[in-house]
């Protein structure tokens, strides 16, 4: 069945779910939600819905895997067989591994993995229910685990999508301009702006990339300012990311 629609921005300049072109969706962040886990972030984003666990840093078996000067990163992103209308097989997928790959990759210039030789940190990233974004989705939510486990980080790292649809570049994609949409680039970056996760879908001339670029950052500003707050709001006004010396 082809349901794209005939329109993805109506004659007021507003998307399918009423949204301005730039504009995120909203997002509700509760951490800690995990007893067990070291951190934990439950995260809605629009419809997305999503729960990290992290433990760590601990010692990594089997011994032969361990850095004797890091710790290692593993990052497990999967989808709940319930998470989409047409059940999602358990078990990795080649878009699941890639996911996990990019999303670990997101990390490793942040996270301060120097000062956990031969040890391990897992971050556990379950889709519960999906509708688009939901690799970047998990970044920011992974984040604030990361943070709630008391991992030393350089920096938060804040994650959403650049699409194009009707011609027109939009901010955070939902579902029917993720499937139908012309281009597909979802970022993830420090506070600083220095890019940790860049893949793209579909075309995009050199001047839409640059000024999706730009719009990309403005919606990463906005949720890292989400991120913090929500920090604060368990931590105190102290939650500061902390950098020890190297
Ligand atoms: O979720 P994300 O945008 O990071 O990844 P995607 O591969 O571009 O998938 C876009 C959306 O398609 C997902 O968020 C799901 O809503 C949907 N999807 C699905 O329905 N079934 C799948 N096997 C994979 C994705």
């Amino acid at each position: 069945m082809n349901d794209k629609p005939e329109k993805f921005i109506d004659e007021n300049g507003l998307r399918l779910d009423g949204r301005q072109i730039d504009e995120i969706r909203p997002m509700t962040i509760k951490i800690g939600v995990l007893s067990r886990a070291d951190g934990s972030c439950y995260m809605e984003w629009g419809n997305n819905k999503i729960l990290v666990a992290v433990y760590g840093p601990r010692e990594l078996h089997p011994r032969r895997l361990q850095k004797s000067d890091s710790a290692l990163i593993r990052y497990r992103y999967n989808m709940a067989a319930f998470s989409v209308e047409d059940r999602i097989r358990p078990g990795p997928s080649r878009r699941s591994t890639e996911i996990s790959k990019v999303s670990r990759e997101a990390f490793e210039p942040v996270v301060m993995t120097n000062l956990y030789p031969s040890a391990v940190i897992d971050v556990f990233a379950e889709v519960l229910q999906a509708d688009a974004g939901t690799r970047t989705a998990a970044i920011n939510a992974a984040s604030i685990a990361l943070a709630d486990a008391g991992i030393p980080m350089k920096s938060l790292v804040a994650a959403c999508a650049v699409g194009k649809v009707d011609g027109k570049l939009v901010l955070d994609l939902n579902k029917p301009e993720d499937n139908y949409g012309q281009a597909d680039l979802p970022i993830a970056m420090t506070q600083d702006g220095e890019i940790t996760l860049l893949q793209m879908d579909g075309n995009l001339t050199q001047e839409e990339f640059k000024q999706a670029l730009e719009m990309c950052k403005k919606g990463c500003l906005q949720i890292l300012e989400m991120q913090k707050e929500a920090l604060k709001g368990k931590f105190g006004e102290d939650a500061a990311i902390e950098v020890p010396e190297d």
